[in-house]
């Protein structure tokens, strides 16, 4: 360590001091008291971010949701009207028909309708989705997500001071959650001149590794590792399974006294170019003087015609232009890749052109390994990763499923499902049987056979059904479920992609004259009213992933029918991997 780096400074926010719209706890009382009197807007998760990052000055200088005036000059010359660079539009959308008036105040409660500010509303003001999307985004293609999403924002904006009572509260990975103004005196702790931020929404992997080492030793100095928790691309790795990778990581293969591991719960655009600004910014609010911009920074992916909405090292080229305004020095990587015959890795611009490289990318990641059961390489990762990732996303023999019988009683439904959980026990998955007759005598008990309560009882089953699947079991239902609607509406609860519908199509006249209940009898004799098939209507799936003859087949041969399906859509272990290994 050299003498300089021993003096431990930390960069002053951007514009000198940090934002800070918390009122103290006595107001805060006060304030809420107030609020109870106040119209309440209930925000998006996004606005919820945002004001979160205002509030703790992430943000800094920005101190408000924006006004027309620095809206648009944000728009044109990614500037405040202070002068201050500010990259990315920060507004609070409304409706018309939300009734907001001009110099009045307005509580802002999240989903669950908890109370976290009091805006003063100055602003109301129109603005233009087609020039938002354009100017901040460079694109009004909707295949941009951000555009997408800004098509269903109300069409007002409204601004003005507001007084933060509470900060959303995060329960989890409590010991990461550090605001700017914690995240400084961290790393003040550390004692380095240099402070190098690494931005990610993405589980980290050898490359990534090699990466922030890299900028690490570069700057001579600790690494940030801020990876963001808040809104990201739609489709991404959810935020505990990668902050489980991030921890992994920090605790196991990097020099505890360089680095520190801190969450940012910012809502990101991925605006590519003007959003690396945004988070050079953000990150000089934390402290950082350093920021590392790789490959296709904040990228948001393709175009509707197939092309990236910008250019790999356009982000790079953006940041450099503003780094010596914004005080934080960019850290470049072009792509960085692995060299198997010399097992390192390096940046591509720094390798002779024939040189065989490696890598996996995302797609490859969850197609050709996760959903196959393979564990990702250790050249791509490392083990404690690649073990996390392959529990938040087993193969596909090791996720719920539901097959649900349907069709008239005495079809054949529950001894065709009691075969099929013998046979899916055999090859190894944990089976519950849910069956109509059975759950009435408890999880429906008190029900009747009107229509109300013949559908309860069904969605009953479907609710069960659901959080069996989603906890990765197996449940196999069992129930006349005559009406459509209400199987369809069971197959959105379970998920479509996994629920395996079985119309077991016995003809009325074979139900009857098996009457193994002695019901149809009964019914006849009108002694029970509303029977499937006698005087209610039984409505056939139009696509059911099976149908079941039982008239020409046993129940076990259906049952291995029903398995074949099983087997063909991943379900079931492929024999030929029983202890692991796919087929060579
Ligand atoms: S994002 O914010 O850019 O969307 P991501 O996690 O994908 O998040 O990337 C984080 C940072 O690492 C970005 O600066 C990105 O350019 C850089 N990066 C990611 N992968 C590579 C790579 N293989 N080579 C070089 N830079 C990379
Ligand atoms: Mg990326």
């Amino acid at each position: 360590m050299t003498e300089s780096a021993m003096t431990s400074s930390v960069i002053s926010p951007y514009g000198g001091s940090l934002v800070d719209l918390m009122v103290s706890p006595d107001e805060a009382a006060e304030l809420k008291e107030k609020a109870t009197r106040l119209p309440s807007i209930q925000v998006s998760e996004r606005i919820v971010c945002d004001l979160e990052l205002l509030a703790t000055g992430g943000f800094s200088p920005l101190d408000r949701f924006m006004g027309e005036e620095d809206h648009k000059r944000v728009l044109d010359d990614m500037r405040l009207t202070n002068g201050r660079l500010f990259p990315i539009p920060v507004t609070f959308p409304v409706d018309p028909g939300d009734g907001m008036k001009l110099d009045s105040q307005i509580a802002i409660r999240n989903a669950k309708n908890e109370l976290l500010a009091i805006m003063n509303v100055e602003e109301i003001y129109e603005w233009d989705r087609a020039e938002v999307a354009a100017k901040a985004f460079g694109t009004t293609d909707a295949a941009h997500p951000l555009v997408a999403e800004m098509n269903r924002w109300g069409s007002l904006n409204i601004s003005g001071p507001i007084q933060v009572l509470q900060l959303p509260s995060h329960p989890d990975f409590r010991e990461s959650r550090l605001t700017p103004a914690q995240t400084r005196e961290r790393l003040l702790g550390f004692g380095y001149e240099n402070v190098v931020a690494f931005q990610t929404r993405n589980p980290l992997h050898r490359v990534h590794e090699e990466l922030t080492k890299r900028a690490a030793d570069t700057v001579g100095g600790v690494l940030l590792l801020h990876p963001v928790v808040g809104l990201t691309r739609p489709g991404d790795v959810d935020h505990y399974t990668r902050v489980r990778t991030y921890k992994a990581l920090t605790e196991n293969y990097y020099e505890g006294n360089r680095v520190l591991l801190a969450l940012l719960p910012l809502a990101m655009r991925m605006a590519g170019p003007r959003e690396a600004l945004w988070h050079m910014l953000i990150r000089r609010n934390h402290g950082a003087n350093h920021f590392v911009v790789g490959r296709d920074h904040a990228g948001p992916g393709n175009d509707s015609t197939g092309k990236p909405f910008y250019g790999p090292y356009d982000a790079q080229e953006m940041a450099e232009e503003h780094s010596e305004e914004l005080g934080v020095k960019v850290v470049p990587f072009s792509e960085l890749v692995y060299l198997p015959d010399e097992d390192r890795y390096e940046e591509v611009s720094k390798i002779p052109a024939n040189t065989t490289t490696a890598s996996i990318s995302g797609t490859q990641v969850r197609e050709q390994f996760l959903n196959a059961g393979r564990l990702l390489p250790d050249w791509f990762t490392r083990p404690e990763v690649a073990t996390i990732l392959s529990e938040s996303y087993p193969p596909r023999f090791r996720q719920g499923v539901c097959i649900w019988f349907t069709g008239l009683s005495g079809s054949g439904k529950t001894t065709t499902a009691d075969v099929l959980t013998v046979l899916l026990m055999e090859h190894g998955r944990q089976v519950t049987s849910l069956d109509g007759d059975v759950v009435r005598t408890h999880l429906s008990k008190g029900l009747g056979f009107s229509a109300e309560d013949r559908d309860t009882n069904i969605r009953r089953i479907g609710f069960v059904a659901s959080e069996i699947v989603r906890h990765g079991g197996t449940a196999v239902c069992a129930a006349v479920s005559p009406y459509k609607a209400t199987r369809d509406e069971v197959r959105a609860m379970v998920g479509s992609d996994r629920f395996i519908e079985v119309f077991v199509d016995t003809p009325l006249d074979v139900c009857e004259s098996r009457d193994a209940k002695g019901m149809y009898a009964m019914a006849r004799r009108g002694e029970i009213k509303g029977f499937t098939g006698i005087d209610d209507p039984y409505e056939s799936p139009d696509n059911p992933e099976i149908t079941l003859d039982t008239v020409s087949r046993t129940p076990e041969e259906n049952a291995r029918l029903i398995i074949d399906i099983l087997r063909r859509d991943g379900f079931i272990k492929p024999s030929a991997t029983v202890n692991g290994d796919t087929e060579s």
